[in-house]
Order: structure tokens, then sequence, then C-alpha cells
């Protein structure tokens, strides 16, 4: 599906990072970007930057979710396009002993559930409101195309390190649904496939001291560096126009495979 101009769209988590970058990319081919996020400040500056709108919605509402599409295609129409990057994380042992005190504790479960609720379920909500909203779109080509669909995963999904017992349930839930969804979605013509990013140079990874930094970027075998938001964007929008790419989870790390610590 060619992205053109005034095609409709959606991002999840627009306001920062990757999810910016990837707005960015869409909004210079013309598409019309609707930025879903819990960020006001932000999300209203990047809107007015792209020419897009800013919909203030927490991706664990369904209030909030239905209310930003129902913004979101009131200006723009049904879109074409969904890109969840929206999403959080904790590092936090699953039990684990104090060194001085010896005191024995475990994760919180209420802290184990809010990831789970934004990374996995509030991507869910979203690719579910969006395709039965595509569904009634025409198809645009003689395939049958009516709209793609990316989600953002982890290579936490895959090797997690200590403490990301909920972050890498969360994204290997993403990861695993892909491909039922995609199956779900065949007849319809909506293809959704899921990018498992490394270790991303974003607002996030920024406000990590430079040896932090340093020492990450060291980690990666090829290029030594940590990734660009706009390589996310490429992979994303690669995803979104090559009507072949369906039900694929694909990692975008320089090769990194995470160590335990
Ligand atoms: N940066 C990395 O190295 C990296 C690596 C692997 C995966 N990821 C994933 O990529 C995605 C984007 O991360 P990023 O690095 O761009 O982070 P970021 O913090 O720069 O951007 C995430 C955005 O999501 C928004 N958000 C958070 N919770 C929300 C909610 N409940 N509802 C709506 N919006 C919400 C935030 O306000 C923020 O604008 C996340 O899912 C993250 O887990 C990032």
């Amino acid at each position: 599906m060619e992205v053109s101009a005034n095609t409709p769209a959606v991002v999840t988590g627009g306001a920062s990072g990757l999810g910016a970058a990837t707005a960015r990319a869409l909004a210079a081919k013309g598409a019309k970007v609707a930025i879903f996020d819990m960020n006001e400040e932000k999300g209203e500056a990047m809107a007015a930057e792209i020419g897009g709108i800013f919909c203030k919605v927490n991706v664990t509402s369904d209030e909030d979710v239905d209310a930003g599409f129902a913004k979101a295609r009131e200006a723009h129409g049904q879109e074409r396009i969904l890109v969840n990057c929206a999403g959080i994380g904790n590092a936090i042992k699953t039990a684990s002993r104090d060194k001085q005190s010896g005191e024995i504790k475990h994760f919180p479960i209420s802290a184990f559930d809010f990831v789970i609720q934004v990374n996995l379920i509030g991507t869910f909500r979203c690719i579910a409101k969006s395709a039965a909203g595509m569904m009634t779109l025409d198809p645009l080509s003689t395939d049958g195309d009516r709209g793609a669909i990316v989600n953002t995963a982890s290579v936490a999904a895959e090797d997690g390190q200590m403490g990301q017992a909920a972050y890498s349930a969360s994204k290997g839930g993403v990861v695993g649904m892909t491909l039922p969804i995609a199956r779900d979605l065949m007849r319809e013509g909506i293809r959704v496939n899921t990018i498992l990013p490394g270790i991303f140079e974003t607002p996030l990874m920024n406000a990590a001291p430079p040896q932090v930094k340093e020492a990450l970027a060291a980690s990666v075998p090829f290029p030594k560096r940590l990734g660009e938001p706009t390589e996310y964007a490429k992979l994303a929008m690669c995803m979104i126009e090559t009507g072949y790419f369906n039900g694929e989870d694909v990692r975008l790390d320089g090769a990194i495979r995470m160590a335990p610590r």
C-alpha cells in the first residue's frame, strides 16, 4: 500500500522517540497523521510540526481510545494505517534479597499488571478497534489491500534481561499475537507486522549518562552505535508499503543479543 497524499494514519506514542520519527516519515509522504499519546505538550508540538492532529489518549482506556479514533476519523477520515509505539517498561526482579538487610521481596503484581495493560492489552485494543474501522473501507488494489498495522515489541521479547519479566512478557505477547491477528484479518485485506527494536537513541535513552550510552553502543556488534529513530521509521514504512509483508516479527538491532544483565 503506497502511502500517498492524504492517507489517514494513527500513531500511538507518536509524541516521542520511535513514534515521533514514524509520524514524521508518514507526514513527509503526505499522510494525515493523528498522534495518540498521554503527553499533551509533546503531542501538540509534534502535531503542529507535521500538520497533523493530537488526541490525548491513554491506550489502557477503552473510552480514551474510542474518543481518539472518533476525533481522528472526523478530522482525517477512516485511518488505513496504524502504528503502535506507545509503551513503557520497568526493572524489578521476580524475587530478590536485599544485600544489606537480607529482606526478601517479590515483584509487586500490580506493577507487572500495569506493564501488560499498556504494552500488550493497549496495543491489542488499538489494533482491534482500528481493524474494525478499516473493514468499512473500500480495497485499494487488486490484492484487496485495505490497511496496514505495525506494532512495536522489543528484542526483550526474545532475550529479556534481569528485571525484565513484565516487559519481556508484554513484548513477547505482542510478538506472539502478530501472526494470529494477521490470520484473523487476512480476508479483510489488513496486514499486521511487528518490529523488535534493539537499543535506540530516544528521549528514554538520552536520559542515561554518556558512559552508559557508550557502553551500550559498544555492546552492539555492528554498527557500534544506538539505533536512530529514523531507522525504525524506515522499517515501519517498508512494512506498510510492501504488500507482501505480513504476519512477520522483525528484529532491528545491529545483531545485538542481550546478556543476562
Ligand atoms: N528506545 C529503545 O531502545 C526501545 C527498544 C525496544 C523497544 N522499544 C519500544 O518502542 C516503543 C517506543 O519507545 P521510545 O523509546 O520511542 O519511548 P518514548 O518514551 O520516547 O516514547 C513512548 C511514548 O509513549 C507514550 N505513552 C506511554 N504510555 C502511554 C499510554 N498508556 N498511552 C498512550 N501513550 C503512552 C509516552 O508518552 C511517549 O510519548 C515502546 O513500546 C518501547 O517499549 C524502545
